[in-house]
């Protein structure tokens, strides 16, 4: 049976500073509880120095032949991550696999200016070839970006919208193939999923990072 669900009653656990201590969340994101992709920006800092930040909540479209955009759906505005944007104008979208999702989480931990974010993970960092950025060596796919435009998320917001261009891929070539690693199923990309809840008791369930696996074939008959 289909329930209404309100945004405004909620379970008691799910207070205003719960939600916002866990990353600035709506109650409807533990009522939906959508996968969306996992990758790491990277950028410089103004004094030279690597910066890494854990992302997701992001759409990938192609607008025309050339225009691929990357529409990183919240960014912090107090963070180092859109300071370094606005000043360079730049940076790199790392996707990485399952196997160096631990050393990625590392990157939120070692997040002082003065820190190499990418080496203090014990990630590997090297120049991007489009753009003046660093990108991680180890994350399977990187895009390459300059920013386009960026939009508060809503009037007021401490968190921005912002669009990017991707002017060079780099792509590890043992992904290419969905036989060998591919980029689904458990080497491929990651997904977060911020802990589903039973929406009338608060009850949560854990879930670790996602992967996407092939459903069964529906045949394409649209009338
Ligand atoms: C899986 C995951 C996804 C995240 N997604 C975002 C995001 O989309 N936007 C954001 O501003 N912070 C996000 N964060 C939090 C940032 O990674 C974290 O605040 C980081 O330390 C900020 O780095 P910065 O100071 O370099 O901007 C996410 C964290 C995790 C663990």
């Amino acid at each position: 049976m289909k329930k209404e669900i309100s945004i405004t009653d909620r379970p008691e656990r799910f207070t205003d500073e719960y939600l916002r201590a866990c990353g600035n969340m709506s109650w409807y994101d533990f009522v939906a509880g959508m996968p969306s992709l996992v990758f790491v920006v990277t950028g410089w800092k103004s004094n030279g120095k690597e910066n890494a930040c854990l992302q997701s909540w992001a759409a990938f479209v192609g607008g025309s032949v050339e225009n691929f955009i990357c529409i990183l759906g919240k960014v912090d505005k107090g963070g180092h991550m859109y300071r370094s944007l606005k000043e360079t104008k730049v940076c790199v979208i790392n996707f990485p696999s399952n196997d160096i999702y631990d050393r990625c989480i590392k990157t939120i931990g070692n997040n002082g200016f003065d820190t190499d974010e990418i080496s203090a993970a014990g990630l590997t960092a090297e120049p991007a070839v489009k753009v003046n950025a660093p990108r991680i060596k180890e994350c399977f796919l990187n895009i390459e970006c300059e920013l386009l435009w960026e939009h508060d998320l809503f009037e007021g917001s401490g968190e921005a919208t912002v669009a990017l261009k991707a002017v060079n891929i780099c792509m590890d070539d043992a992904y290419y193939d969905q036989n060998k690693l591919g980029r689904y199923g458990k080497n491929g990309y990651l997904f977060q999923i911020d802990q589903p809840v039973n929406p009338e008791t608060g009850e949560t369930q854990g879930f670790g990072p996602g992967i996407l696996e092939q459903g069964d074939p529906v045949p394409w008959i649209t009338k």
